[in-house]
């Protein structure tokens, strides 16, 4: 599809994204590149990331897949590391990670809730803290005019209640009270701009496909969604091309402390 956003929007960036060889990751990865950013993708799946990675160096992006778990510290260290030596900068870091499953709560061990809440909220904070030291200023010393910036793909379920999804929930919640806390914290103290997408249901998605199994199907034609179709993951990417870009954050120019 032709991209409303010129070209070179994103030119001299580089992005992580966590998840970024499926789904909406790897959607919004294929347009950070095809927009000018190099990239680096981040998952568990080895086939995943080299399939991924070879789609998007068909297109002509600079494209790297790099094995690892966000629950892991170790891993995100590693990860942020190698793409800050393999490209020498970091600006943008997305986290699209997420584990997903449903079941009713009853049915749910403890360990299974644990596992979903250590993949999406741990993980989100565990990549970002590793992150930091390159997104500050797209990396040490480089002295770029602003801080770089971090996006959390969150979701709704959380905003009323969802049906077997209790612990996708309370992840996707805790999601969003990391992308607030430190919207507050580094954006005050580093200009980083960190902001959270949350879309509803994604057509053509692991997600969707896990949640809405063809013997569910989501009834389209209700008028509980006003557009008669499900989200694209086409929307979300645009969204994160916006946040990614300058046309998403205008640096203020206060000369000294704006409180004072
Ligand atoms: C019940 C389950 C389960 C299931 C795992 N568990 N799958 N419980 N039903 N279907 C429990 C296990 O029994 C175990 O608990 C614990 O969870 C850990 O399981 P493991 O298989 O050891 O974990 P792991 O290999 O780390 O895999 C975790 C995973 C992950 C969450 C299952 O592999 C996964 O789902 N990957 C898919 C990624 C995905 O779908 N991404 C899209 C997300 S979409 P016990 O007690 O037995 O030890 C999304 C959108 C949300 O997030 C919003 C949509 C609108």
């Amino acid at each position: 599809m032709e991209s409303p956003f010129k070209a070179d929007i994103l030119k001299g960036k580089v992005a992580l994204i966590t998840g970024g060889g499926s789904g909406i990751g790897f959607e919004i990865t294929k347009e950070f590149g095809r927009h000018g950013a190099a990239v680096a993708i981040m998952g568990r799946r080895k086939s995943v990331l080299d399939s991924a990675v070879s789609s998007l160096r068909s297109l002509g992006i600079q494209a790297i897949g790099l094995e690892g778990d966000v629950r892991k510290k170790e891993d995100a260290a590693r990860v942020v590391d190698a793409t800050f030596e393999h490209f020498g900068r970091l600006d943008i870091l997305v986290n699209a990670a997420a584990g997903n499953f449903l079941v009713p709560a009853e049915d749910l061990s403890p360990n299974g809730f644990k596992t979903v809440m250590d993949i999406d909220s741990v993980g989100t904070f565990t990549m970002c803290h590793a992150a930091l030291k390159y997104i500050k200023k797209g990396g040490p010393g480089r002295g770029t005019s602003s801080g770089g910036t971090i996006m959390n793909i969150s979701a709704t379920l959380h905003y009323t209640a969802a049906w077997y999804q209790i612990h996708v929930s309370a992840a996707k919640a805790a999601v969003d009270a990391i992308t607030r806390s430190l919207a507050l914290e580094w954006g005050t103290d580093y200009d980083i701009r960190v902001n959270g997408i949350a879309p509803g249901p994604i057509g053509d998605t692991p997600g969707l496909s896990k949640l809405a199994p063809d013997e569910m199907k989501i009834d389209l034609s209700t008028d509980s969604r006003p557009l008669y179709k499900a989200g694209e993951k086409w929307d979300i990417a645009m969204a994160a091309l916006y946040l990614a870009s300058d046309a998403g954050y205008r640096k203020h120019n206060w000369p000294s402390d704006p409180f004072v």
